[in-house]
């Protein structure tokens, strides 16, 4: 018998005898299973979604508003084409409101160092309209803003932007403006007001030479009365525009390039902005005979061109900063003679060129060209358009 049991169990083809189950038990078997593994993907749901909650929770506690997010995220890349959008999700504070009788759509301005953002004016002190604005920046080494209100992040930090009127400077209203991104540790050093040699030098830094590249030549003007050298559109005393000519603005190429001349600037820590642009050839004939009223047609003509014979009239032309002599010697003054090729401008009266140019020295008065022809002016130690091309200024009177 032990003998017989002993055999059973070492028999390697043994087979234990199947316990014989009901359809019933096998049924609820699977079902149970079911419910098992049911259990544990829905375990699964619930601790994936915590996971998730609590990754957002986290990003939640970041001091950055979201609206701030969004909005530097898109002004990265901003143009001013897309300047409406972008600014549309800026955040919109009141501290800045004030009595002034200047109202805007916001107050405050959040950009990335780059970026590009505006506010808009929607009502003015009485008396006052959009001619009359005047925008200047605190701090043009954080933020930059041109005589249109853009503003342009430069640097990490906080400044603040002041619109007053040109009629009446004690009405003025101030927008806090926050750049995000690197302090440029360069703006420390302002040096163009450096008495260190050192320093200097390091502003005749050689340019990036994709600035160089990029700066095209203005869209030449279709029809007759206009005087082309190459690409150049060339204006004076000789040559004129015609009065109907009549752009309504700075050329767009033009304007592209001096926010591009600005920003650079203001990487010096100096603040370029328009003065004066575009003129029509009314504003211009205005202007002409009030300074012959002031000074006499033939003072006048050293300094002021005659209707049809302004470059302003153009589009292409910009009075910087400040147009009188007060301007002559001043480091924004040396800056835009030794930078603005690099944007593609030249500095259409220089100085000692009376005889040639017919008007005095003018640092204020820069002129686009694109950098092609500006590279060319400026390697022939600033020549004037009319030496590079052999041409007269003169009035036929
Ligand atoms: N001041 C320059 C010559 C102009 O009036 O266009
Ligand atoms: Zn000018």
């Amino acid at each position: 018998m032990g003998s017989n049991y002993n055999n059973y169990n070492n028999d390697p083809n043994r087979q234990r005898p199947r316990k014989r189950v009901s359809k019933k038990t096998l049924r609820r078997r699977q079902l149970g299973a079911l419910c098992v593994i049911a259990f544990l993907v829905l375990l699964l749901i619930i601790l994936m979604a915590k996971a998730c909650s609590k990754d957002s929770s986290d990003k939640g506690g970041d001091t950055k508003p979201t609206d701030v997010t969004t909005t530097t995220t898109a002004t990265t890349t901003a143009q001013f084409a897309t300047e409406a959008t972008t600014t549309t999700t800026t955040t919109t504070k009141t501290a800045g409101a004030n009595d002034s009788g200047f109202k805007l759509d916001k107050y405050s301005v959040f950009l990335e160092v780059g970026g590009q953002g505006i506010c808009y004016v929607q009502q003015y002190p009485e008396g006052s309209s959009e001619p009359d604005e005047v925008w200047t920046s605190s701090d043009p080494k954080i933020a930059t803003v041109d005589m249109y209100g853009h503003i342009t992040g430069v640097s990490g930090g906080e400044c603040y932007v002041t619109l007053s009127s040109k009629k009446d400077p004690s009405k003025e209203v101030t927008i806090k403006v926050t750049v995000a991104g690197p302090v440029n540790t360069a703006n420390n050093n302002n040096t163009a007001n450096s008495d260190d040699p050192a320093k200097k030098d390091d502003k005749n830094e050689t340019p990036e030479p994709q600035q160089l590249a990029e700066a095209p030549a203005p869209s030449k003007i279709n029809g007759d009365g206009y005087h082309y050298e190459g690409d150049v559109l060339i204006v004076n005393k000789t040559y004129t525009i015609p009065a109907s000519y009549y752009p309504g603005g700075l050329d767009p190429t033009c304007y592209t390039w001096f926010t591009k001349l600005q920003q650079g600037a203001a990487k010096d820590g100096l603040n370029i902005y328009c003065s004066s642009g575009f003129r029509s050839y009314a504003e211009q004939e205005a202007i002409y005979n009030s300074n012959v009223a002031k000074d006499g047609k033939e003072k006048t003509d050293t300094y002021s061109a005659r209707p049809g014979n302004s470059e302003h009239q153009t589009g292409l032309a910009i009075d910087v900063n400040i147009i009188s002599d007060a301007f002559i010697g001043t480091p924004e003054a040396k800056w835009i003679e030794d930078h603005c090729w690099e944007y593609g401008f030249i500095l259409r009266y220089p100085k000692g060129k009376q005889d040639i140019t017919g008007y005095k020295y003018e640092p204020w008065h820069i002129r686009y060209v694109g950098s092609d022809m500006s590279k060319k002016i400026h390697d022939r130690g600033g020549i004037t358009l009319e030496e590079y091309f052999g041409l007269t200024s003169k009035y036929p009177d």
